[in-house]
């Protein structure tokens, strides 16, 4: 009697959804066939007063008949989907041109960054590097300049606004000579680093100044009479002479600075003419890099070195200087923009 109750409602089930057409439809019918109230349910639901006898024939009927309605409501609701697709929209024309897709790349100061740590790499040096906020020890008192001494003044400097109980005086590095400190505290001779870096200065900006620009510093210290001014003439010729793939000669000439002693400025031979003598090097054949000179003892004795036991140079000029030469960039204030127009074409 039940097993007959059972397989009618199957056949019911089977031949009604036949007739569903739409997904309103099929909802109606799932709840009709295998909602909690329908009556193949409500059959299964009766089981526990069956006698062990009935169970044992309802049971399995009534689970695979529930399995069977399940599965074409399934397929009939896959259907549907089926159907409702608007293949006209979703046709994909393959002749059609595609979108162009445009790609980030490296800022040219970051390319020359890479260009010139490359070359230093290839020579034995490693790269160092710190933090752009410092403090006024770092950048300048390890580095001796005397307090109050106008030395300071040759960098103007963004100072930040201190809490009035700080003993220590921070402001934004005006100088990549800033690692020099923090390496040697960390490091013993001999070494050899480069640090590239940005720095900030407190100033007016033209065609050729920018309140912040990329330095880059090199270090190389060994025992006393190892690593000689012969040594620094050695290492930036051979690294310029890589840097713009043809022979650069350096000259010094004498200079101030109160971290090095003797210290210069280094020009490099004119990469345009040659040192004939053209506009870029105002007829001179020269064209000024930076500053450069032996580490001088006192900065030693503030990184906690024994005075006149090492030996070594130091230089440091702007890699945005050296960008707008090797690039012929006129105005130093597109190198910080953010003009695409610019941007794009490196
Ligand atoms: N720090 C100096 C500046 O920003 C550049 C400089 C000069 C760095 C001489 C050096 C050096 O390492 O020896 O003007």
């Amino acid at each position: 009697m039940i097993q007959e109750r059972i397989n009618k409602i199957a056949k019911e089930a089977e031949s009604s959804l036949s007739s569903v057409q739409t997904t309103a439809d099929l909802e109606l019918w799932e709840v009709k066939y295998l909602g909690r109230k329908s009556e193949l349910n409500e059959i299964l639901k009766g089981l526990r007063d069956m006698t062990p006898d009935e169970k044992k024939i309802i049971g399995p009927l009534g689970n695979t008949t529930k399995q069977t309605l399940f599965r074409i409501f399934e397929e009939a609701k896959n259907t549907l989907a089926e159907k409702s697709i608007d293949w006209e929209k979703e046709r994909i024309d393959v002749t059609a041109p595609g979108t162009l897709h445009t790609f980030g790349h490296l800022h040219p100061i970051t390319l020359l960054e890479n260009e010139v740590q490359d070359i230093f790499s290839s020579m034995g040096f490693t790269i160092a590097d710190g933090p752009e906020l410092e403090t006024e020890h770092n950048n300048f008192d390890a580095l001796n300049f005397p307090a109050d001494h106008p030395a300071r003044d040759m960098q103007d400097t963004f100072w930040l606004e201190e809490d009035k109980k700080s003993k220590e005086h921070h402001l934004l590095r005006t100088q990549t000579s800033t690692v020099q400190v923090r390496f040697m505290e960390a490091n013993k001779p001999p070494f050899r680093v480069i640090v590239p870096g940005k720095v900030f200065r407190n100033e007016a900006t033209d065609a050729s100044h920018e309140f912040a620009f990329h330095q880059f510093e090199c270090l190389m210290v060994g025992n006393e009479g190892e690593v000689t001014v012969a040594t620094f003439k050695y290492v930036a010729e051979t690294f310029f002479s890589q840097f713009f793939g043809k022979h650069v000669d350096v000259r010094l000439r004498p200079s101030f600075f109160p971290f090095t002693e003797p210290s210069f400025e280094f020009d490099i031979s004119c990469i345009i003419c040659d040192g004939k003598g053209c506009s870029a090097c105002k007829q001179t054949g020269w064209l000024e890099i930076g500053g450069a000179g032996m580490v001088n003892q006192k900065v030693f004795e503030a990184v906690g070195y024994k005075r006149g036991k090492y030996q070594g140079f130091a230089w440091g000029f702007g890699l945005t200087r050296l960008a707008m030469m090797k690039y012929k960039i006129a105005d130093i204030r597109l190198l910080m923009s953010s003009d695409l127009r610019f941007i794009r074409q490196f």
